[in-house]
């Protein structure tokens, strides 16, 4: 009979914990740049898995719902405007400490500041246009993958 631990099953399942899923977007200046398929490239080739992905266009209500946690930042008008401002690619990936890993592949939130070879050093402009966003903690993972996939099976 097949084991189920030694078959690495465990393993799988623990894969399928939402603490290695992130969430993440797609902005609409890396959409109108073009970028979109190189950085969709990139993750996947960092080993990161696609569990969700669509593309969505906010409203300036939703993108003031999704970063109201920045309300009272001088940025949060400029903010909201840019992100419904067109297209994005909204997604949850799932690799092992996938917020950790995530967050180092796209860089710092300021491009000026980003690592060489991230995703923000290459693709964005701006601190306020920097091409992607990542949870910052596996709890706004949830809660950010939540708000795009509201029902989605953690067993997928
Ligand atoms: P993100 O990771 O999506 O989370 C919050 C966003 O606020 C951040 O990326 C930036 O795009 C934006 N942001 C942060 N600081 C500033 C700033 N000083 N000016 C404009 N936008 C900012």
């Amino acid at each position: 009979m097949l084991n189920f631990a030694a078959a690495g099953g465990s393993k799988r399942y623990k894969n399928k914990n939402m603490t290695n899923r992130t969430f993440t977007m797609i902005k609409p200046d890396a959409m109108k740049n073009g970028h979109a398929g190189a950085i969709l490239d990139r993750i996947i080739r960092e080993g990161f898995k696609i569990v969700a992905l669509k593309m969505t266009e906010l409203s300036q209500a939703k993108a003031g719902e999704f970063y109201a946690v920045h309300k009272e930042r001088p940025f949060y008008a400029e903010l909201v405007t840019f992100m419904s401002s067109g297209p994005i690619i909204a997604a949850i990936l799932e690799k092992d400490n996938a917020v950790a890993e995530f967050r180092n592949l796209i860089g710092a939130t300021n491009p000026a500041q980003a690592a060489e070879g991230t995703i923000r050093k290459l693709f964005a402009t701006s601190v306020g246009e920097n091409a992607v966003h990542g949870s910052d903690s596996d709890e706004n993972a949830e809660i950010e993958g939540n708000f795009f996939f509201s029902g989605l099976e953690r067993s997928m």
